[in-house]
């Protein structure tokens, strides 16, 4: 990190970057770093999510992403700052991080031979003195004595104190926060989400721009889909991935109203269309990639979904039929 900038040297024109009809310039860095995520070309904006970003970015503003899994939020914040080179780190705060993995933790390590015991630092004291976007992943699984480790950064006096090892930090200009979540802080509420917590008021009043990211509308999912597995991009492949969205909104649809405890997200569409290329047949992969994932109670409603909208049986797919298509063992020997 120490050859790039300390502070953004350049701007970035949203227009030309993002596609986005928009005058704004928002601060960038003009030398990569290691840090920095690689520009996926395939991605594609959300414009208004990505304006909640880019002022996160540029205004130094905390930022919370909600929605449901898959729909490509923590992908959206690295490939913004993928294209204004700001280094960004990941962290899951799935169930299994601890406040101590955090802030960080003594360590018995080796030295000549010899054990020592040597401070080792969380991720977060190294992110905060770097300009470094932060991105949390899976915020509402967090733990409360991560949260409680997560407020203090939320407060932007540009000062973190870490209490237990007695150290006050300068927290550096360039630093971001981001976070993501599955829920708006309210917990399982229709049971898809274990593991969840609550999020108290005073800890969701601390970010100052909460956006939502929900599913695609089927014309943009679609291109998403073929960007990712561009075999597809064929007049009878467009019309298949086509039918394969219109199924996986009928899940949705259906998971909203109680009839499925379980949706497809865009991930799982994309994986279907992957598999497609190993399996041809819809169905088969259609079983492989998400019907087979299904409570057995609930297979005949997507049975159905299927049905209506690829007019064959999802039955015919019993797992006999799964044979990889001769193009693909033909590319195994090769
Ligand atoms: N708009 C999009 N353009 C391209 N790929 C997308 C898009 N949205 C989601 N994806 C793909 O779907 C997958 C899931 O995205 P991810 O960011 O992990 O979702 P989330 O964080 O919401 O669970 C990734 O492989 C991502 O590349
Ligand atoms: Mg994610």
């Amino acid at each position: 990190m120490s050859s790039a900038a300390a502070l953004p040297d350049t701007t970035v024109s949203v227009r030309e970057v993002f596609g986005i009809d928009s005058d704004l310039l928002v601060p960038a860095f003009s030398e990569p770093d290691p840090h920095v995520p690689g520009i996926d070309p395939a991605y594609r904006f959300n414009p208004s999510v990505t304006l909640a970003i880019l002022a996160a970015f540029s205004r130094n503003r905390r930022m919370l992403l909600q929605g449901l899994h898959g729909t490509g939020k923590s992908t959206h914040i690295e490939q913004v700052a993928a294209r204004l080179n700001w280094p960004c780190v990941r962290v899951n705060l799935d169930g299994h991080i601890g406040r101590l993995d955090l802030v960080g933790r003594d360590a018995v390590v080796l030295k000549e031979g010899r054990q020592v015991t040597e401070f080792q630092e969380g991720i977060i004291p190294w992110a905060v003195r770097r300009p470094v976007a932060l991105i949390l992943d899976e915020y509402d699984a967090g733990r409360p004595d991560v949260m409680f480790v997560i407020q203090r950064i939320l407060e932007r006096d540009g000062k973190l104190t870490l209490l237990d090892q007695n150290r006050v930090l300068d927290v550096h200009p360039g630093f971001r926060l981001f976070a993501t979540a599955n829920t708006v802080g309210l917990g399982n509420l229709n049971g898809m989400y274990h593991g969840v917590q609550r999020l108290n008021h005073a800890q969701l009043d601390r970010w100052n721009i909460v956006a939502a990211l929900n599913h695609p509308p089927a014309a943009d999912e679609l291109e998403i889909v073929l960007a990712r597995v561009p075999e597809m991009d064929t007049p009878q492949g467009r019309k298949m991935v086509a039918s394969m969205v219109a199924v996986a909104n009928l899940t949705r649809a259906g998971f909203e109203v109680g009839d499925l405890s379980t949706l497809m997200s865009p991930r799982t569409v994309i994986t279907w269309a992957e598999n497609m290329q190993i399996f041809p047949d819809p169905a088969v992969s259609f079983r492989l990639s998400f019907v087979n994932k299904c409570d057995e109670a609930e297979q005949p409603v997507v049975a159905e979904y299927f049905q209506r909208c690829f007019d064959a049986e999802l039955d015919a797919a019993d797992l006999n039929a799964v044979r990889p298509g001769a193009h693909t063992l033909a590319a195994m020997a090769g």
